[in-house]
């Protein structure tokens, strides 16, 4: 939600700050802006939509310094125009201010300072952080930043520049995300870690209510009572290439090709299969698997869908009572869990602000916390008591896929080592699962690899105003996230039923021509899709069924046959998912949308 990027070196900042805003754009894409310092001034370029138009506008009017922020707005207060977008002026243009959350207070801010005699040029909640900063400015950046901070309410993530100091600007951050990055020409702020990694894998995560001071070649980190601290860097694995499309049209399709991968990292160094076992001590002391009653998985979203598949094999496999949960409902309701329940909160990029604020909830309240997370070092991995990570590398495409296949394989491993912890799962049912999650990485790659007409059948639904995605016991969260994948990037209305549902209200949508996608793949209720699949012809629907090799009968009555590679059914959810995600990404490409970019989302919502 909203991209921040800072500067401070010896060479000129423009590139870098629209090279990193690039890389930023999957947070937000409103709008985007600079402020660059030259000599005493601050100068300010923005522009309304994608970055494009900032480069466009820089190559008509460029900017030349060594010292600046930029920023990629995903709007909150106030519509997508210039005079919203960041960075923000005070009154007398030499304070410039770019933020990503929401400062709660700031109508109450703004009448003060507009009583002071401050003029406000937009409708943000920033603004005011400007003026507030003027107001307390008397030669000392980080002392007026630091009491205008005092001042707001609510969460940010900002970087501070003035035009009468050319050797520093400041960064603070509360619940929402600031990385440092420290080069040798020069160092570098941006509110991920993608935006750096063409500079520096030298970096510093900093922490709520800290605040930093950036200078060309060091950095002074405060904590929140202003306490000097000192903070060691860390050397992150991710590269460059990584966060690059790597010559696919879009970082969607390459992430979804990156799956066979992605998975693969995330399981080889945790499992052995002679004899069989999974080690997940270093996430999970044996002594909570064993002890937990139950557990509560909590996530929003494709983590949320995760969540809902996992709970399968936390019965199945762990025998143990599992409750998924929305994390923006969580974290408002009174319901009583046993004492000791794990609460496992998934999120690729550790933070979300909904997830984040159901763990703290769950802490506070002394529940044992694990976090399943993708990016290293987030706010939910620093919050929680332990961590599970999924290793999937950089995910940028908007819509999730790599990383819901890496959170589904944490997952199945989670639920295999508490079984295998409890005693509930014998020696050699572990050694078939773990010997079938082996397969899996094969099974996309052959899947990848051959022609499944997915991209005519996008065609020939990319026209429908609705669909209907069907699926019964683990695949039911599955025809959730395939209906999501379609809504979010094809703009397509979509819903996810549990199969057996259908007659009791969504049959009554069912007319001439609406996809209606079954999940007929391999499992104990294959067969109960055959009727479901007959109900939905009888009613003219089209029918576009995903089955197993063998189970081409159960779907003979379909308008359009996938036909997957067979695997074991607790592990055919990771490659189930991978032609629901290409369906919507070719029916997206059909109708011409932005995939990686869609409409109003944001990647990671740090905000509530
Ligand atoms: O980073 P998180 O996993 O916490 O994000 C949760 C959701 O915002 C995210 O999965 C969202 O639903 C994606 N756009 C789905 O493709």
């Amino acid at each position: 939600m909203c991209g921040i990027v800072g500067y401070i070196g010896d060479q000129e900042a423009a590139g870098i700050l629209v090279e990193g805003l690039r890389r930023l754009e999957y947070r937000g894409y409103d709008s985007a802006g600079i402020a660059v310092l030259n000599g005493g001034d601050i100068q300010l370029r923005r522009s309304v939509g994608k970055l494009p138009a900032l480069i466009d506008l820089l190559k008509e009017k460029p900017v030349h310094g060594t010292l600046g922020v930029g920023h990629t707005r995903w709007a909150t207060h106030g519509s997508p125009c210039e005079e919203n977008a960041h960075p923000h002026l005070c009154c007398k243009e030499n304070i410039a201010v770019v933020h990503n959350g929401i400062i709660e207070n700031y109508v109450e801010l703004r009448k003060e300072l507009s009583e002071q005699g401050h003029r406000f040029k937009s409708q943000t909640d920033t603004e005011v952080l400007a003026h507030l900063i003027e107001s307390f400015y008397t030669g000392d950046l980080a002392a007026a930043v630091r009491q205008a901070l005092g001042r707001a309410q609510g969460s940010y993530g900002l970087a501070v520049v003035s035009a009468e100091d050319r050797e520093r600007f400041i960064a603070a951050r509360k619940d929402s995300p600031l990385v440092l990055g420290l080069g040798e020409r020069g160092t570098y702020l941006a509110s991920d870690v993608p935006a750096l990694l063409p500079y520096t894998r030298e970096i510093i995560y900093l922490q709520d209510g800290e605040i930093a001071e950036l200078r060309r070649d060091a950095v002074q980190l405060w904590d929140a009572h202003g306490q000097p601290i000192t903070r060691n860097s860390e050397i992150i694995s991710w590269d460059a290439a990584m966060a690059e499309k790597a010559g696919f049209p879009h970082f969607m399709l390459k992430e979804i090709h990156e799956q066979r991968a992605t998975i693969a990292n995330t399981f080889k160094s945790r499992v052995s299969l002679e004899p069989p076992a999974v080690h997940l001590e270093d996430s999970l002391p044996v002594k909570i698997a064993q002890a937990v009653p139950r557990v509560c998985l909590v996530g929003c979203g494709t983590s949320y869908h995760a969540g809902l598949a996992a709970r399968h094999w936390f019965e199945e496999l762990a025998h143990i009572p599992c409750d998924v949960e929305i994390a923006s409902e969580y974290r408002y309701r009174r319901f009583s869990k046993d004492r000791n329940t794990l609460v496992v909160g998934i999120s690729q990029s550790g933070e979300t602000a909904d997830t984040l604020a159901a763990l703290r909830e769950s802490k506070a309240q002394r529940f044992p916390v694990l976090a399943v997370c993708n990016v290293l070092g987030s706010t939910i991995t620093r919050d929680a008591d332990h961590t599970l990570y999924t290793y999937c590398g950089p995910e940028i495409g908007v819509a999730s896929t790599k990383a819901f296949t890496g959170q589904l394989t944490a997952l199945f491993l989670l639920a295999l080592y508490m079984g295998q912890s409890r005693g509930t799962i014998g020696r050699s049912q572990l050694y078939r699962h773990l010997k079938a999650l082996s397969h899996v990485p094969a099974a996309i790659h052959h899947f990848l690899e051959s022609d499944h007409g997915i991209e005519a059948i996008a065609q020939d639904i990319q026209g429908a105003s609705s669909a209907l995605y069907l699926g019964r016991q683990i695949n039911f969260p599955l025809a959730l996230e395939g209906a999501l994948k379609l809504k979010e990037i094809a703009y397509i209305h979509a819903e996810g039923y549990p199969a057996g549902e259908m007659k009791h209200g969504p049959i009554a949508l069912i007319e001439k021509g609406m996809p209606v996608i079954a999940l007929a793949v391999n499992s104990r209720v294959q067969e109960k899709m055959r009727s479901n699949i007959e109900e939905v012809k009888a009613r003219g629907g089209k029918v576009i069924a995903l089955t197993t090799e063998g189970g081409l009968d159960t779907v003979r009555k379909a308008d359009h046959v996938i036909t997957l590679p067979f695997l074991n059914e607790e592990v055919s959810p990771l490659l189930s998912v991978v032609p629901l995600q290409l369906l919507a990404y070719y029916t997206a490409v059909a109708k011409g949308c932005d995939v990686d970019q869609p409409r109003n989302l944001a990647k990671s919502v740090t905000v509530e």
